[in-house]
């Protein structure tokens, strides 16, 4: 399967993000994962709102935007003003109700909505949004930081839903994010994922060209 390789600015260097995604978009990225988080769902603060707008300004790059946020309902359609293409909001984060209600304000704004689910929680909590997402995101970490251990039991969970995909015959990507390297990258492809985000197995080496390959190739 081919693989899409989107690297997470959560490792780059914030003052000279313009210019570290142009770097990756030379060095082969397919999206740029934006992880936006509040201090609340998660234990740690990044960025929001006007660092998406800039980064916007600075690239053409597909903008696939994970909001690490409690109720996202509130936020979503302003992540897609300020410039996401896709956004991901978890289910984790609010009641059923107001995740249908989040993806489909997404929508509403002509952009693509994804649903992600924490290391706890199970694959079978995507089931009631699969007919309504453009992607799947598994965390293969606790969310909340960069440069954290791969857990492979997670894959499990990747390949149930990549059956679910098949079934039904959705158009739907698998993505996984946390500890993604050019080691574990195998694991992932394998059990299903098409998309592979990976922050600190990028920004942390100096040749990004090569760091990429060795993901999609792994
Ligand atoms: C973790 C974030 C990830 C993180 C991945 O909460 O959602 O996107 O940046 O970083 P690495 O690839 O270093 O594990
Ligand atoms: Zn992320």
């Amino acid at each position: 399967m081919m693989v899409k390789i989107a690297p997470s600015i959560l490792s780059a260097d914030f003052a000279r993000l313009g210019d570290e995604v142009e770097d990756v978009r030379i060095a082969g990225a397919d999206y740029i994962h934006f992880d936006v988080m509040d201090g609340e769902f998660v234990p740690n603060i990044s960025v929001g709102f006007p660092v998406l707008k800039s980064l916007r300004k600075a690239t053409d790059l597909f903008l696939d935007v994970h909001l690490m946020v409690d109720r996202p309902l509130r936020y979503v359609e302003r992540f897609c003003d300020a410039g996401a293409d896709l956004v991901n909001v978890h289910v984790e984060a609010d009641t059923p109700e107001n995740i249908h209600a989040a993806l489909e304000k997404i929508h509403a704004k002509g952009k693509k909505a994804g649903i992600t689910i924490k290391p706890k929680t199970p694959a079978e909590a995507v089931l009631p949004y699969l007919d309504q997402v453009d992607l799947v995101l598994v965390m293969t970490v606790e969310p909340g930081f960069g440069g954290q251990s791969f857990m492979a039991d997670m894959l499990d969970k990747v390949h149930k839903i990549r059956t679910w995909i098949e079934e039904k015959q959705l158009a739907c990507e698998l993505e996984v994010d946390g500890g993604v390297d050019a080691v574990t990258a195998h694991a992932c492809k394998a059990a299903g994922a098409n998309v592979l985000v990976a922050g600190s197995a990028v920004f942390n080496k100096p040749d990004r060209a090569a760091a990429i390959a060795a993901i999609r190739n792994s």
